[in-house]
């Protein structure tokens, strides 16, 4: 196997690695996560070796402002980003959320594209080149480290492109990012843009040039890359490729094509990428949003093999058809079998293979959950464990638990008994509805009055098998000015445990 060692790579060609999942990642419709969960993402990412975390849009709520804030007091090896408008009321409001940061940065941004600056912002070309000096500026009086993006920059006019980029690195933005933020590029094109850019505007070697990838025509990782080939030493990605629409460029895939392919494309980052598939897991969990089967590096599928002229190759040797070791990413290689007689070494064990170090008090709980499941399911597959050990993580953030629930569902109707611990204490009703699910959120309706409609309930087998565990998501809908509960809910349903774990804003 050919993977390049990052040590071997200068520091020169080292790629800043840009996270976006709280942001652009959260801005999928669906995807929204708890402050809870986003400071466990953010430990998670600090960890991995991402250089910047932008954990938010600061004017947008009150809740990203508190995100990016707890945040920017946690995190000290990385770089803590918020996002602003070219307007000095967003500007300052990020400043504020960063100002505790050991690294704060304030990327701001504006429409550069014609069509944007006609219909969108309904303003002049030389409106907006001054309103980067005025913003640019005004965000560098408050922190050292400033991010100027052109929104939409793919479908600019070069020439005008040129100005506004050479504006912002006057007016002192450190960091440059070409955004492609319709998904529209494609990779020899996205490439050039950077070449030309870096190589035409005066001042350009005093900025990081940075890429900004969507996904829309399943090209976001290709021209992200294409675009460390033209200059740029900055990519912006999500985890899981999650973000506006069809998404932003995955930082697993960036991350392992440059390790992998590190002989064409002699770059690295500060990346470790055996916690990748830790990092994948917990934000398909805290977003409810499944990682599809065949995904590069991470999906379920991404290193099993069915056929039986790939197991042989694979028994004579693991070359002949992997490029890389499932272990690189953070995937358990070997598959010690769990079962009801494994004891708590062997569980801390697997664990650690499947990249989880928990402290004792989460250990306890998910190890009495793993002895629980092992007495009632004959096969204890890694899958199960994953899924038990987010759940454990996850109820870090409860304050709504489904203590009973007994549904009943035949052709003469549907009733549900449910017993919610509410902060500890307990309350039971009953309730009649059209269909299981309605008659249990009638029964919640009954203990918990609320505004909320559902507007989303997907159920997704996580494990193997007939009595394999569940995630359920439910996304209901906040009706405007009434209180609203449960925005989402993670549930198991096996052996009639099922839980609520998150209760925002009631
Ligand atoms: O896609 C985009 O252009 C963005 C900017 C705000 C950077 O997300
Ligand atoms: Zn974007």
């Amino acid at each position: 196997m050919t993977t390049v060692p990052a040590g071997a790579i200068s520091k020169r060609d080292n790629v800043v690695v840009f996270d976006t999942t709280m942001r652009d990642g959260e801005q999928s419709p669906g995807a929204s996560m708890s402050l809870e969960e986003k400071l466990e993402l953010a430990k998670i990412l600090e960890e991995m070796g991402v250089d910047v975390i932008e954990a938010g849009f600061p004017i947008a709520s009150n809740g990203d402002f508190e995100a990016v804030r707890q945040i920017a007091e946690l995190i000290t090896e990385s770089t803590v980003c918020g996002l602003a408008r070219a307007a000095a009321g967003d500007i300052d409001r990020c400043a504020e959320a960063v100002r505790r940061a050991k690294r704060g940065r304030i990327h701001t941004f504006i429409s550069t594209s014609p069509v944007h600056m006609k219909y969108k912002l309904q303003m002049e070309p030389d409106a907006v080149l001054e309103a980067i000096t005025r913003s640019v500026s005004h965000a560098r009086n408050l922190v050292g480290d400033v991010e100027w993006s052109a929104e939409d920059a793919t479908r600019t006019e070069r020439d005008f492109l040129k100005r506004c980029v050479e504006a912002a690195i006057k007016a002192g933005a450190t960091t440059i990012n070409l955004p492609d933020t319709v998904g529209y590029s494609y990779p020899s094109e996205y490439g050039e843009l950077f070449r030309d850019v870096i190589t035409s505007v005066p001042g350009a070697d005093k900025a990081i040039f940075s890429a900004h990838c969507h996904n829309d025509l399943g090209l976001a990782v290709a021209n992200s890359i294409a675009a460390i080939e033209g200059g740029a030493r900055q990519v912006e990605v999500a985890i899981n490729g999650i973000g506006e629409r069809a998404g932003n460029a995955a930082l697993e895939e960036i991350v392992m094509a440059l390790r992998v392919r590190g002989d064409h494309l002699p770059y690295g980052t500060s990346v470790d990428p055996v916690h990748i598939t830790r990092a994948s897991r917990y934000v398909s969990a805290i977003t409810g949003f499944p990682v599809q089967f065949n995904k590069a590096i991470v999906g379920k599928n991404a290193f099993a093999h069915e056929s039986g002229i790939h197991q042989d190759g694979m028994l004579k040797n693991a070359e002949t058809y992997e490029i890389m070791k499932p272990e690189d990413v953070g995937q358990g290689a070997t598959n010690l079998v769990m079962g009801k007689h494994s004891g708590r070494h062997a569980f801390r064990e697997k664990l650690k293979a499947l990249g989880y170090e928990l402290g004792q008090n989460a250990l306890n709980d998910a190890f009495g959950r793993f002895k629980e499941l092992a007495d009632k399911k004959k096969h204890v597959f890694d899958d199960d464990i994953v899924a038990l050990v987010d759940d454990a993580l996850a109820r870090g953030s409860e304050k709504i638990r489904v203590s009973r629930l007994r549904v009943v569902a035949g052709t003469d109707g549907q009733s549900a008994e449910l017993t919610l611990d509410i902060d500890g204490v307990p309350s039971t009703a009953e309730a009649t509805g059209d269909g299981p699910v309605d008659a249990v959120f009638n029964a919640i309706h009954k203990i918990v009055p609320h505004s909320a409609a559902l507007r989303l309930f997907q159920v997704h087998a996580v494990t193997e098998g007939t009595d394999a565990q569940a995630q359920v998501q439910v996304d209901p809908v906040r009706q405007a000015c009434r209180p609203a509960v449960a925005v989402r809910t993670h549930a198991r349903f096996e052996g009639g445990s099922s839980r609520i774990a998150e209760r925002r804003g009631v």
